[in-house]
């Protein structure tokens, strides 16, 4: 089963996909994206993936080449053509290839690149045990509602936590959590689930908002607003949420446990819901 490349129109094997070295993409990461997860062979919300690409496309006006109907159409063929029943599909929509300079195109020709991958499940031990996780000043623009494809600051601090032997960065800013380099945080507070209000300094997670509906479900008290710290290091506790990671419980913050070090009640019920959601 082949790892499919997309190209403006054309299915292809994945080595074989090119795009010009004058992209915008390329030059300036003058684009938007999206990571879709494929379980038993379809996407997972691939509806609200698709309308937070045109959200954020819209936010930095490149024109969108494929209405609702055509998108869904090409992402469904191109899992099919990969056959990967578990995967994940990445979606790239820049503002095209055009002689380098800063301003736009006269007449931007957008470049729209898809690609399938297979995507083995999580890890379980991470899940079972926990992983670790480390702050880190969040130095990125002030629209990271918008998913750009500038994601040298991400790309950083991710490096960072590696070698400090941390899973993920959680970005802090002013005092204020606002998400990690590819997750957004959520904590357990004396019961209540806490995570930081959307806003221009994080993205609208489809996983966080799959969460939140969950613990909605289950009764769970929930507060969507500021996050100090404070609030941070002191949650009884602590779990990540995203598209490649799902519910992924942080035991240790900053070398130090996490409450009692163990992952907690909250994340390991919303985790198995998740999972009988997607199963
Ligand atoms: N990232 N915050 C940031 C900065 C992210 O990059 C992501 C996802 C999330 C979680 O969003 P969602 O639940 O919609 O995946 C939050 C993808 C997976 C990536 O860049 O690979």
């Amino acid at each position: 089963m082949p790892n499919i490349g997309y190209v403006n129109g054309r299915f292809l094997p994945l080595e074989e996909a090119r795009v010009s070295v004058e992209d915008r993409g390329f030059q300036f990461g003058d684009g938007v994206y999206e990571v879709i997860r494929v379980y038993g062979g379809k996407p997972f919300r691939l509806k609200e993936h698709l309308s937070r690409l045109e959200r954020s496309a819209q936010a930095i006006a490149v024109p969108v080449p494929l209405s609702p109907g055509e998108w869904e159409a090409k992402v469904d063929e191109a899992i099919r053509l990969s056959g990967f029943p578990d995967g994940k599909v990445y979606i790239q929509l820049t503002r095209g290839a055009a002689p380098r300079d800063h301003q736009f195109p006269a007449s931007p020709d957008p470049t729209l690149v898809m690609t399938v991958r297979e995507m083995p499940p999580v890890d379980s031990r991470m899940m079972a045990e926990g992983v670790t996780a480390m702050t880190l000043p969040d130095l990125r623009w002030g629209r990271c509602d918008i998913k750009s494809l500038n994601l040298l600051p991400n790309v950083l601090a991710k490096q960072q936590a590696k070698e400090s032997g941390a899973f993920e960065a959680i970005f802090v800013r002013d005092g204020l959590v606002t998400e990690g380099t590819s997750s957004n945080v959520m904590l357990g507070c004396e019961g209540v689930l806490l995570t930081p209000a959307l806003g221009d300094n994080l993205l609208a997670g489809v996983t966080r908002q799959e969460v939140l509906d969950l613990a909605r479900e289950e009764g769970i008290p929930m507060e969507e607003r500021s996050v100090t710290l404070g609030e941070l290091k002191a949650a009884d506790e602590l779990f990540l949420v995203g598209t490649t990671i799902e519910i992924l419980p942080v035991t240790q913050l900053d070398g130090k446990p996490v409450a009692d070090g163990k992952p907690g009640p909250m994340a390991i019920g919303l985790a198995s819901r998740f999972k009988a959601l997607v199963g």
